[in-house]
């Protein structure tokens, strides 16, 4: 399954991404972590030295056919070549970014990370997540084209709502099967009863519910991974219960943890104050 990670600027969608990554891993999936952000951070998040170099897929990766870019070699040579090893197995590799001021547009950066997904097996056992950046433009370009799910971090004010719609409504012109959204930094049940006003008018499929947490934070400061700075934290087991959902059982109604659990006594509709001004 080939996963694409996006939303608005700091929804939360590298912490996600990476989280997710590792927690597959553990569970014993095959995972590549595509960082797609030309203002890349996912290394970090994911348990790799921030100060490591870890080089960029190179642009000579793809070469332009008919039906779109296509890689010039095998996915197991550009992993054996290009992937960087992250705890837990994970297998990460990064796009290309700017090296130099006015050096001009990214294009062909993104047009390796579409080959390269275009190429990969759609192994059951495999998982691909792709952290995209903040910027709807991985749309205009097709570089999430080749994956099956979309999932739009939202967080629960109305901007980062409004982009999320914006990208649901570009992503339904391209072939992703499933476009869903994952709302994040829910403090309060107005938080949640808001976002879940707003995807049943704009018919979002909203997925999960994902708490409000200072070790995510405190994971930040550290420069360490979530899932090892606070392994118990109700963030990691929300996301365990999406990605398991998510994966495991794509068809099932998908229920998170945090939906059952950190959000159990939140206020009924009539009660929510505007105060998130959704
Ligand atoms: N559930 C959460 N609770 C509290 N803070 C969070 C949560 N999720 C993410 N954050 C914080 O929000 C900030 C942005 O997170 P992150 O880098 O994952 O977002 P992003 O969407 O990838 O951002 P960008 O658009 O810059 O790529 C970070 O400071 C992170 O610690
Ligand atoms: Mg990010």
């Amino acid at each position: 399954m080939k996963i694409a990670v996006a939303g608005k600027g700091g929804a939360g969608k590298t912490t996600i991404c990476a989280t997710a990554a590792r927690l597959l891993a553990r569970s014993g999936h095959r995972v590549v972590a595509i960082d797609g952000d030309t203002n890349p951070n996912l290394h970090t998040a994911i348990g790799i030295d921030p100060a490591a170099a870890l080089p960029t897929l190179p642009t000579s990766l793809a070469s332009q056919r008919f039906d779109g870019p296509r890689l010039t070699a095998s996915i197991d040579e550009v992993l054996q070549r290009h992937a960087h090893l992250a705890p837990d197995g994970v297998h990460l590799v990064r796009m290309g970014m700017p090296q130099h001021a006015d050096e001009g547009c990214m294009c062909s950066a993104h047009a390796v990370v579409s080959a390269f997904l275009a190429d990969l097996d759609a192994d059951s056992e495999a998982v691909t997540l792709l952290d995209l950046e903040a910027s709807p433009e991985h749309l205009s370009r097709g570089t999430a084209r080749h994956c099956d799910v979309l999932l739009l971090v939202a967080e629960p004010y109305y901007r980062s709502l409004e982009a999320v719609r914006l990208q649901a409504s570009l992503a339904a012109e391209t072939p992703i099967s499933r476009v869903a959204v994952v709302a994040n930094k829910c403090r309060q049940g107005t938080d949640v009863d808001a976002i879940t006003e707003f995807c049943e008018r704009h018919e979002l499929d909203l997925i999960g519910l994902l708490p409000w947490s200072e070790a995510v934070l405190g994971a930040d400061s550290a420069t360490r991974p979530l899932i090892d700075f606070a392994p118990q934290d109700d963030m990691v087991s929300a996301l365990t219960a999406l990605v398991t959902s998510l994966v495991e059982e794509p068809s099932a109604e998908m229920v998170t943890a945090s939906r059952r659990g950190t959000f159990a006594e939140r206020p009924s509709r009539a009660d929510s104050s505007t105060e998130t001004g959704v």
